[in-house]
């Protein structure tokens, strides 16, 4: 007889077992604490959207609409994508319900996961999960500097290490414009020092060349124009506040000129935070201002702006927390005593607000002592023909109660 092959997850994607599950939901609770604090509100837009949303606002020069889309057509015979990110989403959202409609800025977070076609390795995978901000409706520099700083906390808060700051400034698409028509030259008389990659997108996305980790290409971006020398006096105003704000919360950033993100629709303001405990993988989070986003998708002109910060990234470049056991009490029974009993003390236990757990496998007493011991209990309860007795897993001390009543009153005094 032949043995089936075992099934694996598909390559790029992973489970999420103990206790990682806990530990995401810690750091999304710190999330939802931060931003609730802030006034920002939970939103959540579908995982699949029409191909044409991400074609159009993440843009068709980008390595994540060329060659990263998950693409497929539904059984309707329409083009669906898997959401590479979640700005376009939460973008089509704003203008299909109106919301410029609602008092601006409209302040929105989201966490969940997104899929993009790249090759697996540290920190890279082809299903990962984002926590994200989005701020709509508003170009004051105060919310450029609020959202960089909302993530900044995050990051800290998570206890991720080794955490830099890199912030510059994109100009307007039109300033831009004219930039990647200089840059266009100085690379262009350049051209056999590049790369393939960045010769071969010279006309579409010149500076997409300050991205590569190509040697030969680095060296020729070294000397090249900066955009951030050439913005219009608006602009330039524009991040100098930004700047004045994050020096006031004392937070320390780098400006650089050769920042550039992977996604097409920022305008002006743009950040990336990385993390010296991660790998080539070195992004945690990043964003940026997208003021022309919601009009190209067919929306009223609105100002916006965001970031996103990937979750597997934050975990690995935090020290692992301690998260507490599942829960504190295990009922334990004596042989031959009645199941029943123990269930029903379960149910009072964990209704008067105690996590509590029983033997549910048959173990003897002694199996069961070392089964709570390596559950991480705090007690156990003996459940048996006499009193009930509560024993001290870390004292390994142990003292008759006189009935269930004294022995919830006893542990919720001991926690
Ligand atoms: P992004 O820089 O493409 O921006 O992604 C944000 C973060 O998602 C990255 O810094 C990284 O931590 C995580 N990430 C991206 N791709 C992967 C992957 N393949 N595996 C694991 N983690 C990944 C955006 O997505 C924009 N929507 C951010 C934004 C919001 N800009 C304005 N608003």
């Amino acid at each position: 007889m032949s043995r089936a092959e075992k099934l694996r997850a598909p390559r790029g994607t992973f489970d999420i077992l103990p206790p990682d599950g806990r530990r995401r939901r810690e750091l999304a609770g710190i999330a939802a604490e931060l931003f609730d604090a802030a006034g920002y509100e939970p939103v959540e837009t579908p995982i699949f959207e029409d191909t044409d949303l991400f074609a159009r606002g993440v843009g068709e020069t980008t390595d994540i609409v060329q060659k990263e889309m998950f693409t497929f057509e539904d059984a309707g015979g329409r083009s669906i994508t898997l959401r590479p990110e979640g700005t376009a989403g939460v973008c089509r959202a704003y203008a299909e319900h109106g919301m410029h409609k609602l008092a601006q800025p409209v302040k929105l977070w989201y966490a969940g996961p997104y899929f993009r076609y790249e090759a697996p390795q540290a920190g890279r995978f082809r299903q990962f999960s984002q926590i994200g901000a989005e701020a709509l409706g508003s170009d004051d520099p105060s919310i450029d500097a609020e959202l960089i700083l909302l993530l900044r906390d995050l990051l800290e808060r998570a206890g991720a290490r080794g955490v830099r700051l890199r912030l510059s400034s994109l100009g307007t698409p039109e300033a831009r414009r004219a930039y990647s028509g200089e840059l266009r030259e100085y690379l262009r008389a350049r051209e056999s020092e590049l790369s393939d990659d960045v010769r071969a997108r010279l006309d579409a996305n010149p500076l997409r060349a300050f991205d590569s980790d190509h040697p030969g290409t680095r060296s020729v971006v070294e000397g090249a124009p900066r955009l951030l020398d050439r913005l219009a006096p608006e602009d330039s105003e524009h991040l100098v506040a930004v700047c004045a704000l994050l020096d006031d919360a004392g937070a320390d950033y780098e400006l650089d000129g050769t920042l550039v993100r992977g996604l097409d629709y920022y305008t002006r303001t743009v950040f990336e935070f990385t993390s010296d405990a991660l790998g080539a993988q070195s992004g945690v989070g990043g964003g940026g201002r997208y003021d022309g986003l919601v009009e190209q998708l067919g929306g009223p002109a609105t100002p916006g702006a965001g970031w996103a910060a990937g979750i597997e990234r934050i975990l690995l470049a935090s020290e692992r927390s301690g998260a507490p056991g599942p829960a504190p009490v295990f009922v334990a029974l004596e042989e031959g005593e009645d199941a029943r009993r123990g269930f029903a003390l379960v149910r009072r236990l964990r209704a008067a607000g105690l996590g509590a757990e029983m033997e549910q496998a048959g173990r003897s007493l002694k199996g069961q002592l070392k089964h709570a011991d390596r559950r991480g209990a705090r007690w156990v309860v003996i459940v048996g023909s006499g009193e009930l007795a509560l024993r001290d897993m870390t004292s390994g001390e142990q003292r008759p109660l006189g009935d269930e009543g004294q022995l919830i009153r006893t542990v919720t005094e001991l926690r």
